[in-house]
This record gives structure tokens, C-alpha cells and sequence, in this order.
């Protein structure tokens, strides 16, 4: 990722073994260059230093696959974190809120929910992947805009701007 690189972003990978999930490789692929350019675009205004994204494979509680992407970026409000998949939500002056909406669906289609948290402005954002969910028992709505903040959080908020990735 050539802007990845040009931004000083940091990138970080903790690849935890898992059971093999069935995917839909090119709408996985959207998903995530989805939610890597967000996580791009949330680093702008994060000091170069600190700019860093940590993608993470491994299981959740329940033993399903998750994959999360975490970033140091400029995070999001509570009222706008409950707004992240809803279609057309946009903070940005030229955003279309197409994106997290689609993936939202994506997911769902393969078996799966995508959930949105933030500790705040200035604290990052995570997007997680949970795969094998039964998409069948669950409402995808309120899944998609279900924000659980993660324990274990590899990208701590420090006090100054940004976060750090351990
Ligand atoms: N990594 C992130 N950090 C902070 N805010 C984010 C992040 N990802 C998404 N958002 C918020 O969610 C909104 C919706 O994202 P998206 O559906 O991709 O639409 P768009 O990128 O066109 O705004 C963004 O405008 C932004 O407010
Ligand atoms: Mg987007």
C-alpha cells in the first residue's frame, strides 16, 4: 500500500493460529480495503510518530476467528460510533457513508458481523471482524452497529495525541 508507506503509518501483525473459515475471498478483500483506507483516513491528523494500524488474527470467546484492525487515529464519538454502518453516516466532507454499511452487509452474507469501537476522539478505532457467527439467529443491524469496546487492547490511548501500539 504505496499511502500506507508515504504516511509513516506503522503496521503492526499479531496472527493468532485459527480453524480454516469459509470466505468469500473478494468480498473479504472489500471489507478490508474498506476499513484499511478509513483507518488511513482516521491517521491524518495523528503526529506522524504515532500513526500506527495493528491487524490481529485469533479467536474470541466463543472460539470464532476474528480479525480486527486497530488504529491510532482521530476515533470516534459514541453518538457517532452507533452511526458507523448506517448508510450514507459520513464525517467527511467529500465521504459518500457507503462504506461500512457495505461491508456491514458483506459480512453478514458470509456468515459474519463486522462491530465498530472507539474509546473516544483522539483514542483510535477498531473495526473487528468475527467470523462463523450464525447470521440466521442474529439481527444484523443492530450486530453491525453494536460497538463492544475490546479488552486486550493493543493499541493503547496515551495522554498525548494518538494512541500507542504495544
Ligand atoms: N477508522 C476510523 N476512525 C474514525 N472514524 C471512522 C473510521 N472508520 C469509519 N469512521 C467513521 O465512519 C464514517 C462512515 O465510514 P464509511 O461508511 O466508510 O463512509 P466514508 O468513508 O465515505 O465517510 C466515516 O465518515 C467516519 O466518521
Ligand atoms: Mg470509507
Amino acid at each position: 500500500m504505496p499511502n500506507i508507506d508515504a504516511n509513516g503509518i506503522r503496521i503492526v501483525k499479531r496472527f493468532q493460529p485459527i480453524a480454516r473459515v469459509s470466505v468469500h475471498r473478494t468480498k473479504l478483500i472489500h471489507v478490508l480495503i474498506n476499513v484499511i483506507k478509513n483507518a488511513e483516513a482516521a491517521l491524518a491528523t495523528t503526529p506522524v510518530a504515532d500513526r500506527a494500524i495493528a491487524f490481529e488474527i485469533g479467536r474470541d470467546p466463543q472460539g470464532r476467528a476474528v480479525l480486527s484492525v486497530r488504529d491510532t487515529g482521530e476515533g470516534i464519538t459514541a453518538v457517532n460510533l452507533a452511526q458507523v454502518f448506517s448508510h450514507g453516516f459520513t464525517t467527511k466532507p467529500t465521504g459518500h457513508g457507503f462504506g461500512l454499511h457495505t461491508c456491514a452487509n458483506a459480512m453478514v452474507e458470509m456468515g459474519g458481523v463486522i462491530t465498530a469501537a472507539s474509546a473516544g476522539p483522539g483514542l483510535g478505532a477498531a473495526f473487528t471482524l468475527t467470523f462463523g457467527v450464525d447470521a440466521g439467529a442474529e439481527d444484523a443491524g443492530s450486530r453491525a452497529s453494536d460497538a463492544t469496546a475490546a479488552t486486550d487492547d493493543p493499541v493503547r490511548p496515551s495522554s498525548s495525541a494518538g494512541a500507542a501500539v504495544a
